[in-house]
């Protein structure tokens, strides 16, 4: 998840995407489980430019934190990117997949987005200004949404990669 004041994008294009948000003057905010990673992206952007919070995009806590964290941090909340996610080997077959296994892609990628458009709407909505951009993907129909808030002059769109 990359919050661009701005949220994860750690290694070769995800990197690229905190990148291109830094490099938009963007102060952007990596919120994602590979701290190692994390850190040396945030690095790389400038210490002035982006900070690392460790955030299981699962865990409706540390959702939370990280949003709160972006706006302690700088002030506002303007682009929530929903990035974070997860796949399992292929496995063509229903029969040979896990419960387990699509429970684990189900919480990234769907309750993940979730709380992140929450948390984000939590801040945007009072400060009647915001964007929350999801990645999903187009093999997966049922990730699929957009929805506009014009009321709030709002916008929640999904990105089809
Ligand atoms: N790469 C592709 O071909 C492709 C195609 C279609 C859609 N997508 C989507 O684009 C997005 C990014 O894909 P990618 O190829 O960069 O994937 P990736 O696996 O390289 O990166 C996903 C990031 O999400 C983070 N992440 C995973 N679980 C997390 C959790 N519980 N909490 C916080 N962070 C977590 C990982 O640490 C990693 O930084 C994903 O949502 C993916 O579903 C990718």
């Amino acid at each position: 998840m990359n919050i661009a004041r701005g949220k994860g994008g750690l290694d070769n294009w995800r990197c690229q995407r905190a990148k291109v948000f830094a490099h938009h003057g963007a102060k952007v905010v990596i919120a994602d489980i590979q701290d190692e990673l994390g850190l040396a992206v945030a690095e790389t952007l400038g210490p002035s430019n982006s900070t690392y919070v460790r955030c299981d995009v699962t865990d409706e806590e540390q959702v939370k934190n990280a949003v709160d964290k972006a706006v302690a941090t700088y002030g506002k909340l303007d682009i929530m990117f929903n990035n974070a996610g997860t796949a399992d080997p292929s496995k063509p077959r229903i029969i040979d997949n896990e419960k387990s296994d699509f429970d684990r892609v189900m919480s990234v990628n769907v309750t993940g987005v979730f709380l992140g458009t929450k948390h984000a709407a939590r801040v945007m909505i009072p400060a009647r200004s915001g964007n929350i951009i999801s990645t999903a993907s187009k093999i997966l129909p049922m990730l699929h949404f957009i929805w506009q808030v014009r009321r709030l002059d709002m916008l929640v769109a999904t990105i089809y990669s």
